[in-house]
């Protein structure tokens, strides 16, 4: 089996040819797909065919499957706790995953990875998803704002998510919580990363409310405003993509209104939280 990579920026994102993830995977080829994957954070699977099945054993190949908090949580009743859908029909007000974000970085231990497959791309050609390459963002920060960052934490919490998309939680309901280091360590390369995002960061822990507002909104701007550290996915109707969600912030484009999109994610856990980074 020959796999042929080709990089989408020399930053992040690859799409992989060659190889059918439906089928048993061996010890190599698994073997590369990780080493690729260390190096581009965001690989894309065209033309590939997968029952739900399929899509959670190419995942498993990674690491265990994780459960979203929506399930745990009670809030999102029936379904495969496993697969988190992201269905937006034609009539939609909103979409899933529309500001920059890596997912549900308010878990003790947010996902590694997760697996996005797309079935059904919008006819009228929208519907991309941006990826962000958060070792470029804190290489890029100045010595200064590196070295007032190293060593703090912020607190990330879900509740702001779904305050985003007019959910409120029951009383007894709970949704996580949780500290993360804001320069963090890449457990398997060692090396830095931006650890904040819009969606669940709420505040960097302290300092003064008003100064971490300010620093948040200027790390935010950052990222969505800096092409160098993206690439930009189209997607076509049976695309899986899997991004390394502990170095990489994404953001789903919602430019399709009156058309539908529908995929549904995977993610994975390693058991192992952000740890902060060393300088
Ligand atoms: C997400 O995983 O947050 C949504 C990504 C997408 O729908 O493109």
């Amino acid at each position: 089996m020959i796999i042929e990579v080709s990089a989408i920026t020399p930053g992040i994102g690859a799409e992989i040819t060659g190889l059918d993830i439906s089928q048993p995977l061996d010890r190599d080829t698994i073997a590369s797909l990780r080493e690729l994957f260390t190096r581009h954070l965001v690989l894309v699977f065209r033309d590939q065919v997968l029952s739900r099945e399929d899509h959670k054993q190419f995942a498993r190949y990674f690491a265990e499957l994780h459960v979203h908090p929506s399930h745990r949580s009670g809030l999102n009743k029936g379904g495969d706790p496993e697969i988190f859908v992201i269905d937006t029909p034609a009539d939609a007000k909103q979409s899933n995953g529309e500001a920059w974000h890596s997912d549900v970085s308010c878990e003790a231990i947010p996902p590694m990875a997760s697996l996005l497959y797309v079935t059904k791309v919008p006819d009228n050609g929208g519907g991309d998803t941006m990826f962000a390459n958060m070792y470029e963002a804190y290489n890029e920060l100045s010595k200064d704002l590196k070295a007032l960052l190293l060593g703090k934490t912020a607190f990330h919490d879900g509740e702001i998510d779904l305050r985003n998309y007019g959910i409120k939680l029951a009383v007894g309901q709970q949704y996580p919580q949780a500290s993360h280091p804001i320069i963090a360590r890449h457990p398997e390369t060692g090396r830095s990363l931006l650890f904040v995002n819009g969606s669940f960061t709420s505040h960097i822990e302290g300092i003064p409310r008003w100064e971490s507002d300010m620093l948040l909104s200027g790390l935010y701007d950052f990222v969505a405003t800096n092409a160098r550290l993206q690439c930009r996915v189209k997607w076509t109707q049976n695309t899986l993509v899997m991004w390394d969600n502990r170095c990489v912030q994404h953001q789903a484009i919602r430019d399709y209104a009156g058309f539908a999109r529908y995929g549904e994610r995977v993610s994975i856990i390693d058991g192992k939280p952000p740890e902060p980074a060393l300088q």
